[in-house]
């Protein structure tokens, strides 16, 4: 009997399984009931409850052998440790910047860096703002106003680099406020927030060519770049044959100073870093990291932890690793798309992310539809994600009112070398499932709401 051939070849992961851990399935009468204690708020669930963890993708990586074997390799002296000079090496070697002042994670490096650079009434123009750095911006005293193209605010717009800066709404803003009112222009690479987007390297050229002549620097976060390097490799003419190391190194050169959450990218449980070229600012960082994370040869971080920075870095450059990582995200978004499910396109590097306005136009965005489309899909199945809308974008601080972003989403995040397709399966076939009961579903009303960062803690009931 002859079979069809398939259309092309499979690939599959650059690795194999060594260890396992269980996970659970509960009923979903049990997960109704644990939806109600946690207030109808995805991070406030017990992870023992959770079937299939798509949260996130911070600090949820399957670290390697080679680093968990690094890990006995930890130096825990209180100065001067061995694993310092390796991850400042490796930092070097692969991001490029001269000088390195380790943190526990994305935040604190961001925290220090806004601390230094911000003063009271600066602006900071962005390719979209992140939660935690838009408020460490302002709470230096800085406004973080969005220049990023328009095609990034509409989720059915497939441009290929939606994480492109506007350069005529950078010029604007620099023009409007005054250069010297213009600590940095901060640039992400790949977007979080517009769904996992890249940047090109002609627009981060193109930026750099603005900012330069105005002596304003450029900080990049580097949480996402090496995801940025591969699409650049994908789609950027003249990159199809350059490494994704190569393209990673480029791209940084266009910058002056780069924070990092290495839980993401560098293949981490925990970690980060604040790492630049210009002397002046490594002196201040490494100062202030004394008083706010530790001796600057640890940032918060122990010996062990900087180890297997080290050679997650190394790792995460691969190209075998990156294709795989950001293939078992297009797999996943490829078959919501063949279900007519509405997503951010193109599919993003880190997740999949769901259009919960499209998903649910009979739910107000004051009823935060992205919101009660991560419950509902938690209810149905176990699968956790989360929130990127109206509860993540919080208030303006100058007037108090709610902000209401333009983009209302649901990200199913995927950690690095965790999960196998057949999870992918799984968790494609929860959201068809509360895509198809969609008509039904009903918005929430937010009952608690903290101060700063309110989607981590803020509660809900039905409204
Ligand atoms: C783009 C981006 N920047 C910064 C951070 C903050 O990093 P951390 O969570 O390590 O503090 C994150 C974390 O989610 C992020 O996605």
């Amino acid at each position: 009997m002859a079979y069809p051939k398939p259309s092309r070849r499979s690939w599959a992961e650059p690795w194999k399984i060594k260890m396992v851990e269980p996970i659970r399935m509960t009923t979903s009468a049990d997960r109704e009931k644990f939806m109600v204690e946690a207030g109808y708020n995805t991070f406030l669930l017990r992870s023992e409850d959770v079937y299939i963890d798509l949260l996130t993708d911070s600090g949820t990586n399957a670290m390697s052998d080679r680093q968990w074997s690094g890990l006995m390799l930890g130096d825990e002296a209180y100065a001067g440790s061995r694993n310092f000079y390796n991850l400042w090496e490796a930092v070097t070697r692969y991001y490029g910047y001269k000088y390195l002042v380790p943190t526990h994670q994305g935040r604190g490096a961001e925290h220090i860096l806004s601390k230094i650079m911000i003063h009271a009434g600066d602006t900071i123009p962005g390719n979209m703002y992140f939660t935690t750095t838009r408020l460490h911006q302002e709470l230096a005293g800085g406004t973080f106003v969005d220049v990023i193209i328009d095609e990034a605010h509409d989720p059915a717009n497939a441009h290929p680099f939606k994480g492109n800066v506007d350069l005529a709404k950078l010029r604007h803003v620099i023009d409007e406020a005054g250069p010297g009112k213009i600590p940095y222009v901060s640039i992400a690479g790949t977007v979080n927030m517009a769904g996992g987007q890249p940047q090109s390297m002609e627009n981060l050229r193109a930026v750099r060519a603005i900012c330069q002549p105005q002596g304003i620097p450029i900080v990049l976060d580097a949480t996402r770049a090496v995801e940025n390097a591969y699409f650049i490799q994908q789609r950027e003419p003249g990159y199809q044959s350059k490494k994704v190391a190569e393209i990673l190194k480029e791209y940084c050169s266009y910058t002056d100073t780069c924070t990092m959450s290495a839980k993401k990218d560098a293949l981490v449980n925990i970690g980060g870093w604040l790492a630049t070229n210009e002397q002046g600012l490594f002196e201040e960082a490494r100062n202030m990291v004394v008083v706010y994370e530790g001796l600057h040869t640890y940032g918060g971080l122990a010996g062990r932890d900087m180890e297997a920075m080290a050679c997650g870095i190394a790792e995460s450059v691969q190209d075998d690793h990156i294709r795989a990582r950001i293939g078992q995200v297009e797999y996943l978004g490829n078959h919501l798309l063949d279900w007519g499910i509405p997503i951010v396109q193109p599919i993003g590097g880190h997740a999949v992310f769901l259009d919960a306005k499209a998903f649910y136009p009979h739910i107000p965005q004051s009823q935060y539809p992205a919101q009660a489309l991560a419950c509902y899909v938690y209810i149905d199945s176990g699968v956790r994600t989360m929130e990127r809308g109206a509860v993540s974008a919080g208030r303006d601080p100058k007037t108090g009112e709610e902000r209401f972003p333009n983009l209302e989403l649901v990200r199913v995040t995927i950690p690095r070398r965790v999960y196998t397709q057949a999870h992918m399966d799984v968790v494609a076939e929860s959201v068809l499932e509360v895509f198809e009961q969609r008509e039904q579903a009903r918005g929430l009303k937010m009952t608690y709401e903290p101060k700063y960062l309110r989607f981590f803690q803020a509660r809900f009931e039905p409204a």
